[in-house]
């Protein structure tokens, strides 16, 4: 546990919307590793945010990896417009449509990362027969839609459930955690198994003088 490298990624939900490039910029100058992007379609979730053709005009701003939360129903028929865009990981959340399998199986295609998030009441269990698709786990630790939420304890259960099941299965699958991350909460999802944090409040608090000193609070917090 300890010496598994932990992944920060700041959600650009808690960013300045009028900045949003400048922000970026920042956030990777920062030692952010992986750029988290919340996509919410006002029906799976009841929020709207951004889409495609944002993510597009935000992809000459880094280089790092853009990690795309698809909180959307139906997600198929987007998929190769978010790779378009340049997404790298695409994930979706098994009650967007009927058949995850595919969902996966596209996004393999469109040649990105797949991953699979997982709302407060999943089980793990919905990712057991999908593993070889799945190159990332995404637990919620909030019920998806906003930031500033407060992290569910109560869900370390499930991320070290997941732990034991993506280490039988000898590969390289990211545990995400997504919620109410902060200094304080992010040691118990770390100690339950998690190797990438999502923060959005925690990230961009304070201003982007605040955004390395803030990144490498969450980056040491055991
Ligand atoms: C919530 C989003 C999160 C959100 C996290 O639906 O998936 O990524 O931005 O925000 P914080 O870190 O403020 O809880
Ligand atoms: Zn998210």
């Amino acid at each position: 546990m300890a010496s598994r490298t932990i992944r920060i990624a700041p959600s650009i939900l808690s960013a300045d919307f009028a900045r949003l490039g400048e922000e970026v910029r920042a956030i990777d100058a920062a030692g952010a590793d992986l750029v988290h992007i919340d996509v919410m379609d006002g029906h799976f979730v009841p929020n709207l945010t951004i889409g495609p053709a944002v993510i597009k005009a935000l992809r000459p701003h880094t280089k790092k990896p853009f990690d795309v939360h698809l909180m959307i129903a139906p997600a198929d028929p987007y998929l190769a417009a978010f790779a378009e865009a340049g997404a790298d990981i695409l994930t979706v959340h098994p009650e967007a449509g009927p058949h995850l399998h595919r969902s996966l199986q596209t996004i393999r295609e469109l040649g990105l990362m797949a991953g699979v998030a997982l709302n407060p009441a999943t089980p793990a269990v919905m990712v057991e027969h999908v593993l070889d698709l799945v190159d990332l786990i995404l637990v919620m630790t909030v019920n998806p839609g906003f930031g500033g939420q407060s992290f569910i304890a109560a869900q370390c259960e499930k991320i070290a459930e997941l732990r034991e099941i993506i280490d039988a299965t000898g590969r390289e699958i990211a545990l995400e955690v997504d919620g109410g991350i902060t200094p304080e909460t992010a040691p118990q999802a770390v100690a339950a198994g998690a190797d990438v944090l999502v923060a959005g409040t925690a990230s961009f608090r304070g201003g982007p003088g605040r955004y390395g000193a803030n990144i490498a609070a969450l980056r040491s917090a055991r």
